[in-house]
């Protein structure tokens, strides 16, 4: 090889090295303390008054860095987790969804009052591998909050979501910008526990299959305990529990209440202090957080116990720096007329049973997505029932309605402890829980399941035909 030969070599070797710019391979991930929180990019989207949002998806395999490995995942955009999909209310959004994946996907908007059919939150469409799907749907004129996407390909999301498929989705709403929540800085949190093995996303074991996967390193944002220095002294923190299985119960190092402001995408009636929060998988939940002094503040993640799985210790998930000059802080006391169901006005009552891996002693056909399943429920479109949802089973259950929140009326017999129109509903071993829905607006072949994903993925699921 003569010199010059050599030295462009040497130098295609360095641009491929320079290029490379994600970490080596490592047994298992560092971590690496005092990372900054890398805030998550926003989708771009085309607007226009005459056809509304316009933006493109595209699911595929990417490489990313988790603490200080190299670890091949499945992306949207390339971003474990994915961007953000920021819409506004009323608006119609048409999203070119491009599945370069080996592997069937399909997209569901997981919390957002949408249609369940057509082009829009029509979980029943599949991309094959190479193909892609034209997702059309119409922002909802009420909303404000926080959502997600998630694929929904029966038997197969357990693992795509574990690989790293999640992406939040925010409605920014008026009272956004007319409340004490404008002055506030505003950061969302996407919470996933994830495993590794030989820099490829863990495989699922049998047990995991029994008791839903979960992995040992819990990240935010995809980074292992990152660094949030503030800007201004009041947070607030759209938290989104993207784990398969994992129960997160957060509160702050300093024993301080959170102000909790919203769960599932629906705003509290008003501000509730609570000493930690429970986000049970899919749950999402809004928290203010102050930052009235210098004191350097963690946000902790503790365990909850769950039949099948270890504990995991308490440890911090991410520090709050102060900003440079803390000032006192106005709180939002009252901040929306909670639309309460009102159990004169139903038309139904019905009897929804979780048993192992089963709803109502049924497990969801395994083979079709499509229209073979016979529905478990024929619902009147319009109409307003009660469900008592039970827990047969020894495992804690994670509830979850596609499409319509619902209001918790009673668990075992008594009020919630927050009064709070959600979509999951955690079910412990023996809960009876009554719950109200108005299956307002839209009509559709929809679900309900449970919310740990392997559950879902081998028959935890039913059918719901409203018409
Ligand atoms: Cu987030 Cu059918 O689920
Ligand atoms: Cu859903
Ligand atoms: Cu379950």
């Amino acid at each position: 090889m003569n010199s010059s030969r050599r030295r462009f070599v040497g130098a295609a070797a360095a641009s491929l090295l320079a290029s490379r710019s994600w970490a080596a391979c490592a047994p298992a991930p560092r971590i690496r303390t005092g990372q900054g929180l890398r805030p998550l990019p926003n989708l771009p989207l085309d607007r226009s008054p005459s056809w509304g949002a316009r933006g493109a998806l595209t699911a595929a395999r990417s490489n990313v860095d988790v603490g200080s490995s190299a670890v091949r995942v499945m992306s949207y955009d390339g971003g474990f987790p994915g961007p953000v999909l920021r819409l506004r209310p009323g608006e119609t959004l048409n999203l070119k969804f491009d599945n370069q994946l080996d592997v069937a996907t399909n997209l569901h908007f997981h919390g957002l009052y949408v249609s369940p059919s057509g082009r829009a939150d029509n979980i029943w469409v599949v991309a094959p591998p190479g193909a892609g799907f034209e997702y059309e749907l119409q922002v909802a004129a009420q909303e404000a909050g926080v959502h997600w996407i998630h694929p929904h390909v029966h038997g197969h999301t357990a693992k795509q979501l574990f690989a790293g498929l999640a992406m939040p989705v925010i409605v920014q709403g008026e009272i956004d910008r007319d409340s004490e929540l404008a002055q506030a800085e505003d950061h969302v949190l996407v919470l996933k526990d994830f495993g590794i093995e030989n820099c490829e996303v863990a495989a699922h074991t049998p047990t995991d299959w029994i008791f839903g996967k979960e992995g040992e390193w819990l990240l935010v944002n995809g980074q292992l305990r990152p660094v949030l220095r503030a800007g201004k002294s009041l947070l607030r923190l759209r938290l989104v529990n993207a784990s398969n299985s994992r129960f997160w119960r957060i509160a702050l190092d300093s024993g301080e209440a959170l102000h909790l402001i919203a769960l599932d995408g629906r705003f509290l009636g008003q501000r509730m202090e609570v000493a930690e929060l429970l986000l049970v998988p899919a749950a999402r939940a809004e928290v203010l957080v102050a930052l009235p002094d210098h004191r350097t503040r963690k946000l902790l993640y503790r365990n909850y116990p769950r039949v099948g799985r270890n504990a995991t210790a308490e440890q911090p998930i991410l520090t709050l720096l102060p900003p440079a000059s803390p000032q006192p802080v106005a709180l939002p006391g009252r901040l929306m007329n909670l639309e309460r169901f009102d159990e004169r006005l139903a038309e139904g009552h019905r009897e929804v049973r979780f048993s192992p891996m089963l709803i109502n002693g049924k497990p969801f056909h395994h083979h079709h997505q499509g229209g073979h399943v016979a529905p478990t429920f024929e619902v009147r479109a319009g109409t307003r029932e009660i469900w008592t949802v039970h827990n047969d089973d020894v495992m804690n259950h994670p509830f979850h309605l596609h499409t319509w929140h619902f209001d918790i009326l009673s668990v075992n017999g008594r009020p919630p402890a927050i009064a709070a129109i959600r979509d999951m509903l955690n079910l412990s071993p023996g809960d009876a829980a009554r719950i109200g829905i108005h299956f307002s607006d839209f009509s559709g072949r929809t679900m309900f399941h449970c919310h740990i994903a392997e559950h879902a993925d081998r028959g935890m699921m039913a059918v719901l035909d409203v018409r």
